[in-house]
């Protein structure tokens, strides 16, 4: 069956490997393999954290140029803005009239700000973030949506709320299933914990060589001397190494630790080889970059081409709750 794969990215900050490997890789490798495919900038998803216009503006246009570097194909592919759909958000409002409280109490960003700052500072939209993401997912009727293992619990409240719908108004939406590559763990940060615009610990995936460099060098490791053997396991460069390496090369640094490999040199392999594999896609943004207008009409000709779609289901949704 040909499937209906789908995923964003929220325009706040800047790409990183994270956003990399555990959504645009994945999901361009799904797109290659005769599958339709919509991929989008989730920027009203941007507001809920970020207020400062300038940041949403230039994350939009960097994540956009990330994708395309990356090798999204436009023709083959729906590539547009969230905002430009404006059924989304009629679609998001229904949904919310459809789901319980309770549910969007137990999603974990709202739970972990709750339990710091006792819902002081947290906006209605960080509450009820799951069901925007619902609704950008069920107007397109996705099959699968490829994120990183951070979004599982979104993806199964967009199910809950997809079969609540269902069951109460009639079989209007395809219950979409989260696709999540690897081993279920996020890409750590240079400081360990996962890596995130949100936090100041990322690995950016546009960037010059000197800038890869530098931030590999701040991944935190321990105080362990240059011969001493080190436990690959617990290490953050050898888990960044692991993504952008084969079995071989994989093995090969595993005894490098047990032999005692010094952290600049550990640091330094995966500089050389990241930078390997990032030097096609610097070089392609680098062009995007000083074109950026074309970047704009692609993504307003993506918009104008999936909105029709969003229209029919959204028409079939108003009729079914008693709206025509
Ligand atoms: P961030 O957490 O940096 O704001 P987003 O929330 O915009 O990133 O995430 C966009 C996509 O990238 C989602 O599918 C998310 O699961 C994935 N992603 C983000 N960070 C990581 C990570 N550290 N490891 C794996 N996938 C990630
Ligand atoms: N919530 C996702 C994130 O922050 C981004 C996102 C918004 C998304 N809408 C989506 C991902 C729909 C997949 C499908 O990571």
């Amino acid at each position: 069956m040909s499937e209906r794969i789908l995923t964003g990215i929220t325009t706040s900050g800047i790409p990183h490997l994270g956003n990399y490997f555990g959504a645009i890789r994945p999901s361009l490798d799904l797109a290659n393999s005769a599958n339709e495919s919509f991929f989008f900038l989730a920027d009203y998803h941007s507001i809920i954290k970020v207020n400062k216009p300038k940041e949403v503006a230039i994350s939009a246009q960097k994540i956009a140029m990330a994708w395309l570097a990356c090798g999204l194909d436009p023709n083959k592919t729906f590539f547009y803005r969230q905002s430009d759909i404006k059924q989304i958000l009629e679609l998001s409002w229904i949904l919310h009239c459809v789901t319980s409280k309770g549910l969007m109490n137990r999603a974990h960003a709202y739970k972990a700000l709750k339990s710091e700052t006792d819902d002081k500072g947290i906006n209605m939209g960080l509450f009820s973030y799951p069901i925007l993401m619902a609704a950008d997912i069920l107007i397109f009727n996705a099959t699968k949506v490829p994120v990183g293992p951070d979004q599982t619990q979104h993806l199964e409240m967009t199910r809950d709320i997809a079969n609540k719908f269902n069951h109460t108004f009639g079989e209007i939406f395809t219950i979409p299933e989260a696709l999540i590559d690897g081993d279920g763990e996020s890409l750590p940060g240079t400081d360990g914990k996962k890596m995130s615009k949100s936090y100041q610990n990322i690995i950016p995936l546009l960037s010059t060589r000197e800038e890869l460099k530098k931030s590999i060098l701040k991944i935190v490791t321990n105080s362990l001397e240059p011969g001493e053997p080190k436990d690959y396991s617990t290490c953050n460069v050898f888990k960044i190494y692991s993504y952008f390496a084969d079995n071989n090369e994989i093995d090969e640094f595993k005894a490098a630790y047990e032999e005692g490999i010094s952290w600049g040199d550990a640091k330094n392999k995966l500089f050389e080889l990241a930078d390997k594999h990032l030097e096609p896609i610097r070089d392609k943004y680098f062009k995007l970059e000083s074109n950026p207008q074309d970047v704009i009409d692609l993504l307003d000709e993506g918009g104008k081409k999936v909105m029709p779609m969003a229209e029919d289901l959204l028409c079939n949704v108003r009729e079914s709750i008693g709206i025509t």
